[in-house]
């Protein structure tokens, strides 16, 4: 199944003013689900914009945008809203996380407005920081954290509703190259676990994993066509219906997968 399907997507910034900006002009790109893509190219052609949209944080200025079966721009904001959590986490460049809560409230914030109990929010925080190794921190004010732990943090926060498609930004930006190939490592484990992963990104550690199906390339606003994915054939996508985000293999209990902290595939893209 298309998670992803983005046809003739245009955004534009700032519309009808001076300061009007063309970020995507005909956007097309397909994922299906399973897929890790990576999308590349320089500062300012679009590659968050592109990231963001796909992420349900506002919808395309016209075209098509389908995530997960739900087309966007026919979605009331507060739909646009729930169908974000439920079907997409976001790992943040900057990791965007609440330096003076501890790590459990921070991971289980995204749990709040979907009404999840406190004992269950332990719960599925405890299955992942043990999964991620940083179990043993989960009383730690973030600010007491290492580069590499808040980084974890950042990566149960986006898993912590267990949805099916994973987005991270620039993810390795501000990372040395040895908690770079962890980072990958990490996402590897969860394609495995078949999640579908997609991210933005300069550095040729991640562009050049061999855990990375496609590159897709972006330039001036536009997806280079030879990397659109797929042909668009049979679209299951639908208008209506409430789908869930399950029944896409994943399993349902947190985190799927029980060696995201192996060693052993640390550094293994090398
Ligand atoms: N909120 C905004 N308002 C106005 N213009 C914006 C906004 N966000 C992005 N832009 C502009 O849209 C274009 C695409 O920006 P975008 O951030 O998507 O590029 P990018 O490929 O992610 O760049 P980088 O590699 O530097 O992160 C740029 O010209 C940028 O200045
Ligand atoms: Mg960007």
């Amino acid at each position: 199944m298309m998670l992803v399907e983005l046809e003739r997507v245009n955004k534009i910034y700032n519309k009808g003013k001076a300061n009007e900006v063309w970020a995507l002009r005909d956007a097309d790109l397909r994922v299906g689900e399973g897929e890790m893509v990576c999308l590349r190219g320089p500062s300012g052609s679009g590659k968050s914009t592109l990231l963001a949209i796909i992420g349900c944080v506002f919808p395309p200025s016209s075209g098509r945008a389908a995530i997960a079966r739900r087309q966007l721009a026919r979605l009331p904001d507060r739909f646009l809203t729930i169908h974000r959590r439920q079907t997409i986490g976001f790992i943040f460049q900057r990791f965007n996380l609440l330096p003076a809560l501890s790590v459990r409230d921070n991971i289980t914030l995204p749990l709040l407005p979907l009404g999840v109990s406190p004992s269950e929010c332990r719960r599925r925080a405890g299955v992942l920081l043990e999964r991620l190794g940083i179990a043993h921190r989960e009383n730690f004010p973030v600010r007491m954290l290492s580069g590499g732990e808040q980084q974890r943090v950042a990566i149960a926060r986006a898993l912590i509703n267990d949805q099916p498609l994973v987005l991270a930004d620039e993810p390795t930006a501000h990372l040395d190259s040895a908690l770079s190939r962890e980072f990958m490592a990490i996402m590897a484990d969860l394609k495995a676990a078949g999640k579908t992963i997609i991210v933005t990104s300069h550095d040729p550690l991640v562009a050049e994993h061999p855990v990375i199906d496609r590159v897709v390339e972006v330039h001036d606003g536009r997806v280079l066509p030879a990397a659109a994915g797929p042909p668009a054939g049979d679209s299951s996508v639908t208008d209506h219906g409430c789908h869930g985000v399950s029944g896409h293999g994943v399993p349902q209990d947190g985190v799927p997968g029980d060696r995201l902290h192996s060693p052993s595939s640390v550094g293994g893209g090398g």
